[in-house]
């Protein structure tokens, strides 16, 4: 009886042995943080993972002291890369020197499969006066003794130092984690910056919580190979739950909220207001909203895993008062910078043409038609 038993034991454990070293292209990581990016298909390690492993384009590296994840581009050198959204394919990388103002100067992606999600054109000026005074945000690894270094992205500001005595240094485009992240006047673009890539397509994949990985005996053929529950990651498992469960909650909240305010503003002039006369018709509703064009042009983002937000003290919509998810859309109104479900935001707008927040009216796309 033991003997059974025991010999149950190793056969199980010899295929257990087995069929986890059957897979070589195992997750893994530089370092066992929170905060280092779990590596898989299409991205490998470097020494730890096959070349089989990985997409051409997509070999990573860890430091030396196995801290920091790299993601070299064939012209722009080394960036660190800080979080991965398998699913929405994007990428957050930063500076492994901590100056990324730097590194965007001379940025360049060619020959490399990464692109921006939002590109931003910003303006470098060299001062010799300190304008951080004026509000403007110091980028302190470029500044010397002598001299300090701006970038914005404000048309205004560009103009205005530039009838200053600040040199004009360069205009990049810098893809840029959330558009007008850091103030609208300047930045000093220490945020991460946010790239995606077309292919390989794991998408549809990821979502299903498969094994996205190289054909066998393929260098740039994808195969999905549907991993059992147990090989779906954690992460992965709350990834679908949350992808099924909450756009539905939401768009069921959102109704609700929108529903609650059309009813209140129809029952908002049944109570005792002092200027409400009864006798006068209430005015016809006038469609005042923005058109869908002008809607689709704002910027927006899905929120990754990584639950990536605008802003690090905004992580609740406004409108239907429920937390941002992973996977949930996100869109901002360029003018004020407040942003919003994407689905609670665009009904507002096509009913009203102002920030639920701060009341600012957006500007139209494209200007009314001139009569003239
Ligand atoms: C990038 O990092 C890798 C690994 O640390 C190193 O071998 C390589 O020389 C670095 N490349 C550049 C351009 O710094
Ligand atoms: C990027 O670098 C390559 C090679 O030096 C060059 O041919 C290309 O023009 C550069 N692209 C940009 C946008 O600077
Ligand atoms: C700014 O100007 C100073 C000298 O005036 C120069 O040493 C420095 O390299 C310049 N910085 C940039 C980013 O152009
Ligand atoms: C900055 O200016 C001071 C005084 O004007 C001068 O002594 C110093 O050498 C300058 N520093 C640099 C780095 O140019
Ligand atoms: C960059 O600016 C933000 C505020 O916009 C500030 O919190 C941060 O400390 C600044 N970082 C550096 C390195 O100056």
């Amino acid at each position: 009886m033991d003997i059974l038993k025991l010999f149950f034991i190793i056969v199980y454990f010899s295929l257990h042995s087995a069929t986890s070293t059957m897979d070589p292209c195992t997750e893994s990581v530089c370092q066992s943080t929170k905060s280092s990016p779990l590596i898989r298909f299409p991205f490998r390690l470097i020494g730890r993972q096959p070349k089989s492993c990985g997409f051409p384009g997509f070999d990573l590296s860890c430091n030396y002291k196995s801290t920091q994840t790299l993601l070299q581009l064939p012209y722009s050198g080394n960036f660190t890369i800080e979080a991965i959204d398998y699913g929405a394919q994007q990428i957050w990388v930063n500076d492994p020197n901590n100056c990324l103002p730097r590194r965007i100067l001379s940025l360049n992606f060619s020959g490399s499969p990464f692109t921006a999600v939002y590109d931003q054109d910003y303006t470098f000026f060299n001062c010799t006066l300190d304008y951080s005074r004026y509000g403007l945000n110091l980028i302190g690894c470029l500044s010397g003794d002598n001299y300090t270094v701006f970038a914005t992205s404000s048309n205004e500001v560009v103009d205005s130092l530039s009838l200053s005595t600040c040199r004009r240094v360069a205009t990049v485009s810098v893809p840029v984690g959330w558009p007008f992240y850091g103030g609208v006047s300047s930045s000093n673009l220490t945020d991460d910056l946010w790239l995606t890539w077309s292919n390989p397509k794991c998408r549809k994949c990821e979502s299903r919580g498969a094994k996205c990985g190289l054909k066998p005996i393929s260098t740039n053929e994808i195969s999905c190979s549907s991993a059992s529950g147990r090989g779906i990651p954690r992460s992965a498992q709350y990834a679908i739950t949350v992808g099924a469960a909450i756009p539905t909650l939401l768009s069921i909240s959102c109704l609700i909220c929108y529903i609650c305010s059309k009813v209140r503003s129809y029952v908002a002039p049944q109570r005792p207001i002092p200027e409400f006369n009864p006798t006068v018709t209430p005015q016809p509703m006038l469609v005042v909203g923005l058109d869908g064009s002008t809607i689709e042009s704002y910027p927006r983002i899905v929120l990754g895993e990584s639950r990536r937000l605008p802003k690090p003290d905004d992580n609740t919509c406004p409108i239907c008062l429920s937390e941002y998810r992973p996977n949930e859309t996100l869109r901002s109104i360029p003018h004020c910078q407040h942003c919003f479900h994407a689905d609670c935001i665009d009904e507002w707008l096509r009913l009203n043409a102002t920030c639920p927040i701060c009341r600012k009216s957006p500007e139209r796309s494209y200007p009314p038609t001139q009569d003239s």
